[in-house]
């Protein structure tokens, strides 16, 4: 089964309409299909008490997670879309994504699974940072990401007049079903997870969000970036994430914990403050 998750809450909206698009193309490879609109779902923001990480423990947090994670753990493949609010992904998307530690003791086999992702914006020229995080859902969530496009539309349901656009998803739809990676699009978009943002620092771009690294170089006058693909192990993979938690999360509980008393001590010269806080009415 392949599970077209729905970032928006506009019903025939842009996220809708592409996931359903992308869904068509995925049966006619014979797939079975499924759809979830994840502004349906309860999510609490995590409080970074970091059990799930450090003891592997179940998250606190009382609301629709694990049912989340059960109905995506029992798919075959996934097609993720989500609009762009204030330049970045709409806030259920990044939600889901802040909750992913929860995944730790899960951590299995490598994804083989295959997902994409498509990143809905008004404006091409505001599209903002949306595509690299909901590029980061997927592979976060345990697929291989073969596929990821932007698509730029403000009104509900316009993607429908570009046929063009409307025929490239179809194409990224059949292409997750058959689980094979598609050619990556024209520009300087970083080859491990399809993002185009970059910090410029000491003559390198990196990708923040999987650490690729890449030289600057001048070409007829146009800034071409060039990646060094031998990183190992491949960032979002499980031993990469494995490795995040295991050599750095972890660490920092005994690191903190042989502070504690400094920094207890130094939090003295706040008491002077006084009752800052304001109550919020519930
Ligand atoms: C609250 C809000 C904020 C938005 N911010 C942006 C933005 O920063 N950049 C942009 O290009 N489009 C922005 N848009 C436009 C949406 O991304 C666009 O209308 C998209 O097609 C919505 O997708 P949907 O139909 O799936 O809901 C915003 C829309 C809303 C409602």
């Amino acid at each position: 089964m392949i599970l077209g998750l729905v970032g928006s809450a506009r019903v025939w909206g842009n996220s809708e309409i592409v996931v359903r698009e992308a869904l068509l193309g995925a049966q006619e490879e014979g797939a079975k299909i499924e759809m979830l609109r994840l502004t349906d779902l309860s999510i609490e923001p995590c409080n970074g008490c970091l059990r799930c990480a450090i003891r592997e423990e179940p998250c606190p947090l009382d609301d629709d997670m694990e049912w989340f994670l059960a109905q995506v753990e029992g798919a075959d493949a996934l097609i993720l879309a989500a609009p762009t609010y204030l330049f970045g992904p709409a806030a259920i998307t990044k939600l889901l994504l802040d909750r992913l530690l929860m995944l730790t003791p899960r951590f299995g086999e490598e994804q083989i699974r295959a997902g994409a992702a498509i990143a809905v914006s008004g404006r091409r020229d505001w599209r903002g940072v949306t595509q690299p995080f909901l590029n980061g859902l997927v592979m976060g969530l345990g697929f291989r990401l073969v596929d990821s496009l932007y698509v730029h539309r403000p009104g509900p349901g316009e993607v429908l007049l570009d046929d063009e656009v409307m025929a490239r998803i179809h194409k990224l739809g059949r292409r997750v079903a058959r689980g094979k990676k598609g050619e990556l699009p024209e520009g300087n978009i970083c080859p491990r997870c399809y993002g185009d943002f970059f910090v410029l620092e000491g003559g390198e771009a990196t990708c923040p969000l999987c650490g690729l690294e890449a030289a600057i170089e001048l070409v007829d006058g146009q800034v071409r970036l060039s990646f060094d693909l031998r990183v190992e192990p491949l960032p979002w993979s499980y031993a990469w994430q494995k490795e995040h938690v295991e050599e750095w999360i972890r660490p920092t509980l005994p690191r903190f914990l042989a502070h504690r008393k400094e920094i207890k001590a130094r939090r003295k010269r706040y008491r002077a403050m006084g009752e800052v806080w304001i109550e919020v009415p519930s």
